[in-house]
């Protein structure tokens, strides 16, 4: 099945306006692009700033459709591993939503549902927002990564060229295999692998890679823990 591709040149976000469409009851499958966000939105309502305000210097799209998994446990996690995996075999992943090259931050996905719960599924929306060219400035506790760094052929459009078609599959995928077939593929890509671990409830621990369902799994003193998404956040020690 096929969606329908739009770029706009200006839009407050990707996320919001397909979110707005599928209320109003616009809800084919639609890859939108966005030359410029003016209130692109991050996880945990951060604001997400797009780029040096140039068509091209960060690439910022998203894709909407009805989905119907039977978990949906790892979605953002399969989302993540296909865009990294179309882009180059350097980027790492940095559970749960972000993409890392040498530790710095690449890219960042949102994921979001419409709420407009319907019997046979729901409207997701997979926001993807990948730094082109380099930042300056801005409000980044660590200073991000851009994907011109990596390969220089990587502009906006050859990206996304290259990421479109598997990220589609890899959501068809794994709306009917769910994210048990991706774990391992996950984790060797996994940025906290090994690792020394803080989780945001202050438990240190070793990072051992992903489980089938998707959650972090956590050695601490006082045992395995698995960590579900959006339960605690993490960072290395
Ligand atoms: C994060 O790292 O916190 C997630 C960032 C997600 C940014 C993308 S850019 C395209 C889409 N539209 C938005 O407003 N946000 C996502």
């Amino acid at each position: 099945p096929g969606f329908i591709a739009e770029v706009l040149p200006e839009i407050d976000s990707t996320n919001t306006e397909l979110i707005r469409r599928a209320r109003a009851g616009r809800d084919a499958p639609t890859l939108l692009v966005a030359e410029r966000q003016t209130a692109g939105r991050g996880r945990m309502g951060r604001h997400w700033q797009g780029g040096p305000g140039e068509p091209g210097g960060a690439l910022a799209f998203s894709l909407g459709l009805p989905l119907a998994p039977a978990d949906w446990s790892g979605l953002s996690l399969a989302v993540g591993l296909s865009v990294a995996e179309s882009l180059h075999p350097d980027i790492r992943l940095k559970w749960p939503n972000d993409l890392w090259w040498q530790g710095r931050k690449l890219a960042g996905i949102l994921v979001e549902t419409a709420g407009t719960a319907q019997a046979d599924g729901r409207f997701v929306v997979i926001g993807v927002g990948i730094n082109v060219e380099p930042l300056e400035g801005g409000d980044f506790s660590t200073r991000p990564a851009w994907l011109k760094a990596l390969d220089p052929a990587l502009d906006a459009p050859t990206a996304l060229g290259r990421l479109v078609q598997p990220l589609v599959r890899a959501v068809r995928g794994f709306e009917r295999h769910g994210f048990a077939p991706l774990a391992e593929r996950f984790n060797a890509r996994d940025a906290f692998a090994g690792l020394a671990v803080r989780l945001s409830d202050g438990t240190e621990g070793q990072a051992l890679g992903v489980a089938a369902n998707g959650a972090l799994r956590v050695q601490t003193d006082t045992g395995l823990r698995e960590i579900i998404s959006s339960e605690v956040s993490v960072r290395p020690l």
